[in-house]
């Protein structure tokens, strides 16, 4: 059913139980029954400070109603009964009756448990954390990124709801994809009753509009908002594929205006995720940071949309070796723009005051080289997903230095220098946390071959969208990871068949980095388990780098 149509009896609905959210039972979550329920796209939080946090909820009532009185509460107990702070709002129809609060007057590294009150119904009970001040001995944080809906299901999300112990949920972006109904990854899923809503890849507000509430009535999705505070950024799918600040790859000219498209992606995404707000629907400054203390200072940035210059296209330049050298060496090309890059050297100069600096971002930092894959490749599937003209280059190309992906900062290395340059001069310890490429992946990130590294990089894999087995697959399973981690020394790790998350634990003297995988994301069931720890000690210490745990 229609998530617009109108909610018929609504008042007469039982009300949720304060923390049902949060059991292990699937049956036991939220009904998504979206005819029936208020609430049905649950609620979150994010953007936590050490005295507010944004809280989000949306009433879910049809399109041409008029707009709703909305109470908001905060509480130190899962009852409710200690209420610290609590207002009125209203959910707007011009906001696609979504609901956004920032909570203030909060205590500093505080959990809390917080619900919405709206014509005579209570939302589900979410719990969130304000940051820490002051000395801070350990942090723990989830990185997740990739989450398409017709892939799967997002058990993963439901692993990271489960942990207990996380300040927050870091999310670096594809939180929703835009592909039609039978686009990519779609292909099981009328089986796993994930068919995308509208059917149609995502052009307009009302499309994107859709798509994020169906995303949010996915019941491990809600479990985690109702679970952890969010801090979020977007990547490209948000808006549409390969991204860059004047259009995409994604984007063609008869889809109409690419700034049009981009304002309606990006007031969706503003009406639909607990981030705070911005003033201007054309130049949404999404990077920022969050301290916890004197350990950590959380930087995160927007490699997609405010300053990335277009990507170069290999393919097209096949056969101009020097016309792509002389584009991927113009050291005018930026991916963060001009204003974020001057932005970044000044919060990480005053990011210095703290033990760690995390750098949450969306595409790799560290080069991906292409390895030889001639004798491990199995060539007919590989033909079969990507074409004949892209396995035949990577194929000529592989044991070079010729890298895999170019929309990453492997096709920008002038600004991967000066963005290096940065960390080496202003960080202390920098952890650079990256999603976007549905592969764990880790990475000592030198400034040359050779040199100690200036700051390590983790990188999780996606949450349901496909790796990258899909798209190159080998004789033998484990050869493609043997291929890249002997061609590519910097790198630790590089797991592409499983889906999961990345879980960060961070103490004065060491990073440790777990990359979390669910055994399987076509039924509900899984188990879940750890496929590598890695740990850093801090700069200070000697032998920074990603070690075994
Ligand atoms: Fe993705």
């Amino acid at each position: 059913m229609d998530r617009r149509e109108f909610i018929q009896g609504a008042g007469s609905l039982p009300l949720l139980a304060a923390g049902g959210v949060r059991t292990a039972n699937a049956d036991d979550m939220i009904v998504v029954d979206e005819a029936g329920q208020l609430f049905a796209h649950g609620v979150a939080s994010g953007d936590p400070l050490a005295d507010a946090v944004i809280l989000w909820t949306r009433i879910n009532v049809a399109r041409g109603h008029d707009d709703v009185p909305v109470r908001w509460l905060v509480a130190s107990d899962e009852g409710l009964q200690q209420v610290v702070a609590s207002g009125e709002t209203r959910a707007l129809h011009s906001n696609d009756f979504c609901v956004k609060v920032d909570a203030t007057g909060l205590q500093p590294g505080h959990q809390y448990h917080y619900a919405f009150e709206a014509m005579g119904l209570r939302s589900p009970v979410g719990r969130t954390r304000t940051l820490p001040v002051g000395k801070v001995e350990h942090l723990a944080f989830a990185v997740a990124s990739c989450s398409n809906f017709p892939a799967g299901y997002f058990n993963a999300y439901r692993d990271i709801a489960l942990c207990d112990d996380l300040q927050a949920v870091i999310h670096l972006g594809d939180y929703i994809y835009e592909q039609a109904r039978d686009g990519y990854a779609t292909a099981g899923s009328a089986e796993l009753g994930r068919q995308l809503l509208p059917t149609t890849e995502l052009l307009t507000l009302d499309d994107y509009r859709l798509r994020h509430a169906q995303y949010k009535t996915d019941a491990d999705l809600q479990m985690l908002h109702a679970s952890h505070a969010m801090i979020a950024v977007w990547d490209d799918h948000e808006v549409a594929n390969d991204a860059w600040k004047d259009g995409a790859q994604n984007h063609q000219d008869d889809e109409g205006d690419w700034r049009q498209r981009r304002r309606a992606a990006w007031r969706a995404y503003l009406e639909w995720m607990p981030v705070r707000n911005h003033d201007h629907p054309d130049k949404v400054r999404l990077y920022r940071q969050f301290r916890f203390g004197d350990l950590a200072t959380l930087i995160m940035l927007d490699t997609r949309y405010i300053g990335r210059d277009r990507q170069i296209d290999a393919m097209a330049l096949a056969d101009q070796p020097e016309a792509l050298q002389a584009a991927l060496t113009d050291p005018a090309r930026s991916l963060l723009g001009a204003e974020q890059e001057e932005w970044f050297v000044r919060t990480l100069q005053q990011a210095s005051q703290t033990r760690w600096q995390l750098i949450g971002q969306q595409v790799m930092l560290a080069p991906l080289l292409i390895p030889d894959l001639s004798g491990v490749l199995d060539q007919q599937r590989a033909r079969q997903a990507l074409g004949d003209g892209v396995v035949d280059a990577l194929l000529s190309s592989g044991g070079g230095s010729m890298p895999l992906l170019l929309d990453t900062w492997d096709g920008y290395p002038a600004a991967r220098r000066r963005f290096l340059q940065a960390l080496q001069q202003h960080a202390v310890s920098p952890v650079v946390l990256t999603g976007d490429i549905h592969t764990a992946i880790a990475a000592d990130v030198q400034a040359q071959p050779d040199a100690a590294p200036v700051a390590v990089e983790l990188i999780t894999t996606s949450i349901s969208s496909p790796g990258f087995d899909n798209y190159l697959p080998t004789q033998q399973p484990g050869q493609l990871a043997e291929q890249f981690l002997a061609h590519n020394p910097h790198l630790k790790l590089f797991e592409t068949s499983q889906r999961g998350w990345l879980r960060i634990d961070l103490e004065a003297d060491a990073c440790d980095a777990q990359w979390r995988i669910v055994d399987r994301i076509d039924q509900r069931d899984y188990a879940a388990g750890v496929v590598q720890s890695l740990r850093t000690v801090h700069k200070s210490i000697p032998g920074f780098g990603l070690q075994q745990a």
